[in-house]
């Protein structure tokens, strides 16, 4: 089975928690995509849902294909969203951003009262780290900033390449405004220690580690679809 049959297949198994009447966070990436357009089919034939989308990519996505959508500030709590993930441990503690969505994506998991990660098997790691870690940063004090995370990643023992992300020679800006960085750090044996390390850098808007958010993982591999729970 190719990687895309995959995604489509765990977004067909995790459509099936989703009912009319929802609201919906609608996630990011090529994945999140797939179950737009299963999503879009439910709703051509009657499923009443609205979504919040966690990208402008996504948003004009949902708009071509007739997702009904509003925003987060409309309708500030959600019952479910469904996103895709970069990494999945066991504890279902997540590596998001490769999108670069994560700040919007974080915002609307943590406004929902569920979070389902879809993905295919090539996601699953343990632990954490083998995917570089994306954060979003202030443009303001880039440099100072990127030191001050470097300074605390290596009081957790964390060392590695940090890369400012771009787009082509342009530097890669999110939804927000913001840049990225990415920071190869290798194996992270205690997400939580560095979640809480990188908020407390100023500069750091928000980063990729999503702890105790998601809830379920779908997750296809070529013998069938699995669902995880931590
Ligand atoms: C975007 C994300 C995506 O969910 C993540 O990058 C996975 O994408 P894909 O399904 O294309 O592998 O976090 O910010």
């Amino acid at each position: 089975m190719d990687a895309r049959t995959l995604k489509i297949e765990a977004a067909r198994v995790a459509l099936s928690h989703v009912h009319s009447g929802m609201k919906l966070g609608i996630g990011t990436g090529s994945t999140a995509e797939e179950f737009v357009r299963l999503l879009a089919a439910e709703v051509a034939g009657g499923m009443e849902i609205i979504g919040v989308p966690t990208s402008e990519r996504t948003a004009a996505l949902c708009r071509e294909l007739g997702v009904p959508l509003t925003t987060l500030d409309e309708m500030p709590h959600l019952d479910l969203t469904i996103d895709g993930a970069d990494e999945i441990d066991p504890e279902l503690t997540l590596v998001k951003g490769g999108g670069g969505a994560l700040l919007r994506e974080k915002i609307v998991a943590a406004a929902s009262d569920a979070m389902i990660v879809i993905a295919d098997e090539s996601k699953l790691v343990d632990p954490l780290g083998r995917f570089p870690l994306p954060i979003e940063v202030n443009r303001f004090g880039l440099q100072a900033t990127k030191l001050a995370v470097e300074t605390a990643a290596r009081t957790l023992g964390l060392d590695g390449a940090i890369a400012l992300r771009m787009a082509g020679d342009q530097e890669f800006v999110t939804d927000g405004g913001h840049l990225i960085l990415d920071a190869s750090f290798g194996r992270i044996p205690d997400p939580r220690a560095l979640s809480t390390a990188l908020h407390a850098v100023p500069g750091v808007v928000e980063h990729g580690l999503f702890i105790d958010m998601a809830r379920l993982a779908v997750v296809a591999r070529a013998g069938g679809v699995e669902e995880i729970t931590p």
